[in-house]
């Protein structure tokens, strides 16, 4: 016989039990809710906190000039990836940018946004990846500067995974390539030549024959010169379109995506299936050289549909504006080949949340071992593209309940192609860092290979 007093013994005990899980299960909940590295398993209120636009190129300020208050500078124990970066002097990053320090100032003070010079607009703004990265580690030794503690700058460079070099050659080569005064060399050529004598000079570069080091080198046409003789690093590029296999190849360089021109559409006000009028959207210049003829052939293909949006435009001043507004009404959004394998259109695309149909069968896509690009993407060999009826019939046959999977999938990973400063967990800037470490591993895999019998081969010498 049980007693009134064991079964209120073990109901107390059940429900101490029951307390019990359920603050398990909500500290589980909690700590997967916090994880915003991992963007996956962030629902959409935390990823409102990520998404920023600023149609404007300033460093973001929450309040005013004064950065965000919080937490302490990043522990370089607790860094992804620790990075030492060159003091090259100004003419190689910021004062390309019209900027001047103190005397003996290297770097702009990037804990006060105000004193942050800004970079310029338009079609530069695509390439301005070194921009934000060079940022970005600047800031990750100020302790009122609240960012993503993915990467951290050391300054002893033997603690470094990585060596980073601050040369912003796009602008470089968008700004300076024009021969001025009795050189008969352009100032981008010279900062080139200077930097290949510059890193042939260092230990650091000596160390590992440059290996370990990371150099930008966006646009397709920067780096022309030094490209050759730096080979050995790791590029931060747009595509391999113009290198050679040798020079640049998947294995050892990062593919970052362009800074999108156009507007970011925001996640809860995305326009659905309904509310995109045009079918297929394509702006942009349709004579092309090289892989760039099927945009003719898909011209003459596409422009008697009625709900097709392809026309001829560059992409300044008013063009983006019409474009942002284009994107953002249409269901799909081409990416042809130009006359490099890849463009900005594919980023556009994707903050506008219009499905971009890739027709470019030599692109490389930024972040394509961790985002699987067919789940938010259509590709289409350029060979099928060009079959009479084909990409307008696919395009109808792809219905309102597959296209809304896609869009959403799509808002769930645009976040990873925003450039910012401050930077944020799983910002383009954050996935380049994770992509920068995943090229180190292999690098270290192969060193240590090679240290394999030194060990014994010194016990032999030492007897
Ligand atoms: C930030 O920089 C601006 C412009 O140089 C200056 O006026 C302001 O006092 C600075 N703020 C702080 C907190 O240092
Ligand atoms: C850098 O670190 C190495 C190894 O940790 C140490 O031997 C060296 O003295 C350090 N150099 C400087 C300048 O602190
Ligand atoms: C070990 O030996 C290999 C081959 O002789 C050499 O390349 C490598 O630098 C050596 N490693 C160290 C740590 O001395």
């Amino acid at each position: 016989m049980t007693s009134m007093y064991e079964k209120r013994v073990f109901s107390s005990r059940l429900l101490s039990c029951l307390i019990a899980i359920s603050m398990f299960f909500l500290i589980l909940s909690c700590s997967l809710l916090f994880r915003v590295g991992d963007n996956s398993l962030v629902p959409r209120s935390i990823y409102n906190l990520i998404v920023v636009d600023r149609g404007s190129i300033e460093p973001e300020s929450d309040s005013g000039s004064n950065p965000v208050k919080a937490a302490g500078s990043c522990d370089p124990n607790q860094a992804v990836l620790k990075v030492f970066m060159y003091d090259l002097p100004p003419e190689f990053h910021f004062g390309l940018l019209g900027w001047t320090g103190s005397a003996n100032q290297l770097w702009p003070n990037v804990g006060n946004f105000s004193e942050i010079p800004s970079y310029p607009g338009g079609l530069n703004l695509q390439h301005s990846v070194e921009y934000w990265l060079t940022l970005d580690l600047l800031s990750s030794l100020i302790p009122n500067v609240r960012r993503s503690c993915t990467a951290v700058l050391v300054h002893n460079s033997t603690q470094a995974d990585v060596v980073f070099v601050p040369f912003f050659s796009s602008l470089s080569y968008n700004r300076h390539s024009k021969i001025e005064g009795t050189e008969g060399k352009s100032t981008n050529d010279i900062l080139q030549e200077r930097l290949v004598e510059y890193l042939n000079g260092q230990d650091e570069w000596k160390r590992f024959g440059g290996k370990d080091h990371v150099i930008m080198a966006h646009h397709p046409n920067s780096m022309l010169i030094a490209r050759w003789r730096l080979g050995s690093a790791m590029f931060v590029l747009a595509d391999f379109g113009r290198y050679s296999d040798e020079i640049a190849n998947i294995d050892k360089d990062v593919i970052a995506p362009y800074r999108h021109v156009v507007r970011t559409v925001d996640a809860n006000n995305s326009p659905s299936f309904e509310e995109r009028p045009t079918l297929v959207y394509f702006q942009g210049a349709i004579y092309r050289k090289d892989g760039g003829v099927i945009r003719q052939e898909l011209y003459y293909l596409l422009k008697d549909e009625k709900d097709v949006h392809f026309t001829f435009g560059s992409a300044g001043g008013g063009g983006i504006r019409k474009a942002s507004t284009g994107m953002a009404a249409s269901k799909f959004c081409l990416n042809i080949a130009g006359d490099t394998p890849s463009s900005n259109r594919l980023f556009d695309a994707i903050v506008s949340h219009c499905v971009p149909v890739i027709i470019s069968d030599e692109i490389e896509l930024p972040y394509e071992d961790l985002l699987d690009y067919s789940k938010f993407s259509i590709f289409v060999p350029a060979s099928d593209a060009c079959k009479n009826g084909y990409l307008i019939n696919l395009l109808r046959g792809v219905k309102r309940e597959k296209w809304t999977e896609m869009w959403e999938n799509l808002k769930q990973i645009a976040p990873h192609f925003e450039y910012q400063y401050p930077t944020r967990p799983g910002d383009a800037v954050d996935m380049i860092w994770k992509m920068v470490s995943r090229k180190i591993d292999p690098l270290h895999y192969r060193a240590h290979r090679k240290n394999r019998y030194n060990m014994s081969q010194q016990f032999l010498n030492s007897r």
